[in-house]
């Protein structure tokens, strides 16, 4: 058995509603304690209270048989002093395209001058992609699993898309798959180069034998419904077929410009849809009568120069809201969960404890997850200790490296 007692939590987001005074949607306790075993969070109370409830938790479990039965391996609690910083739930990231070869750091120097972002930038990454071998990929992923532990992301979701031949997109469904159990088909990304003049071919592609190839080692399908990249009945027909083979759905909507993402979505039930620059009220009244969340990626914003999403427009309307990095070579190539917030807030019209929740709690939704986004009995242990007293320092101290310690599954990930 292993059990870690963080005590002198000067501030805890748990975001369980109704843990704190109401209106706070982070749950927040002040002088807190958080008592991990195995793995999971299995108490969260005053500081003061801690020792007690520990060694009370020890006495119970180590009468249980099952644990006699294992003899030794009951071990003594560890202890980890807060210093009075905050904790938060790991962020959730709940989209992300990291499985790629290549860059395009000329392309955003390019529009740093004004040259437009556009989707066709996508299949520059492909040929990269596709040239390079399964070490390769294998390798820089790992490289962008460890940046995002560094940086308190705990729980993340990758998207395939940068394939879009049958091989390559089970290849990137099948490395993603490596490393999270949150992986996602997304072939039809783009039609790619070689079915220009014949789209048609591409799309039953699409939903014959490249889904067949990735459904095995995915969990959600998702589509890039945009001027450039998929139309609303193209887009139809490709989440319906993965949902004939028990995926489930996601959808890229209204990043770009106006359109029908967002109305696909909430027909098809789909956990979430991402972008949601450019809404209509229409979008919005959807949105708030489903349980489709709206997820807003200012990375994307930040790195095209782009309008931000209105997330206050959102939010008062009773949407529900998280916040990822879309981390990905063209359009915003960047695995800052901390940075998102800062956006949000300075941006976007959120509150610190709004955008903080959004980036755990809000991405747990957007990937229909319970046992993430929350610090309560029963879920797993991702912590996040920051080097502030309070949550809000992620917005106010923009840039500052102020994640500290970081544990998956009870598990440290960072240098103690
Ligand atoms: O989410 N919108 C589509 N896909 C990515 C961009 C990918 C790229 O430019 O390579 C996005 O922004
Ligand atoms: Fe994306």
């Amino acid at each position: 058995m292993s059990t870690t007692l963080i005590t002198n939590i000067g501030e805890l987001t748990t975001n369980v509603g109704g843990a704190s005074a109401p209106g706070d949607p982070c749950g927040t306790l002040r002088d807190a304690a958080v008592l991990v075993v195995d793995g999971r969070v299995a108490w969260v109370g005053p500081a003061d209270e801690a020792e007690d409830v520990s060694s009370r938790f020890a006495r119970s479990t180590t009468r249980e048989p099952s644990v006699v039965e294992r003899g030794s391996e009951a071990t003594e609690t560890k202890r980890v002093d807060a210093g009075g910083g905050a904790v938060i739930p790991g962020f959730v990231d709940s989209h992300t395209h990291i499985v790629f070869g290549g860059d395009r750091a000329d392309e955003f120097e390019a529009r740093m001058t004004g040259t437009a972002y556009a989707a066709g930038g996508i299949r520059r990454t492909v040929a990269a992609t596709r040239a390079a071998t399964d070490a390769e990929l294998r390798a820089r992923l790992a490289g962008f699993v460890a940046e995002l532990h560094a940086q308190g992301t705990t729980t993340f979701e990758v998207k395939t898309g940068y394939g879009l031949t049958v091989d390559d997109e089970a290849r990137l469904a099948r490395l993603a798959a490596e490393v999270t159990p949150e992986v996602t088909f997304l072939g039809a990304h783009v039609v790619p180069a070689e079915y220009a003049e014949r789209r048609e071919d591409y799309i039953a592609l699409v939903v014959g034998d490249m889904l067949d190839a990735c459904a095995p080692h995915s969990r959600w399908v998702d589509v890039f419904c945009e001027r450039g990249a998929f139309t609303p009945d193209e887009s139809r027909r490709i989440l319906d077929a993965g949902i004939a083979r028990g995926l489930l759905p996601r959808v890229h909507g209204n990043q770009l410009g106006p359109g029908d993402g967002v109305q696909l979505a909430v027909a098809v039930g789909a956990a979430s849809v991402d972008h949601c620059t450019y809404l209509s009220d229409a979008d919005v009244a959807a949105l708030a009568a489903s349980d489709t969340v709206a997820t807003l990626l200012p990375g994307v914003e930040f790195s095209t120069r782009q309008p931000y999403p209105d997330a206050r427009r959102l939010i008062d309307a009773g949407v529900t809201v998280a916040l990822a990095s879309d981390c990905n070579p063209g359009s915003s190539f960047t695995s800052s969960m901390p940075l998102m917030i800062a956006l949000a807030v300075r941006e976007m019209g959120m509150t610190p404890a709004e955008a903080v929740w959004a980036a755990t709690a809000g991405g747990a939704r957007a990937l229909r997850r319970d046992d993430v986004g929350v610090i309560t009995a029963g879920a797993c242990a991702d912590l996040v200790l920051l080097d502030a007293p309070t949550r809000v320092h992620l917005a106010y101290r923009p840039g500052v490296p102020l994640v500290s310690r970081v544990w998956k599954d009870g598990a440290e990930l960072t240098p103690a």
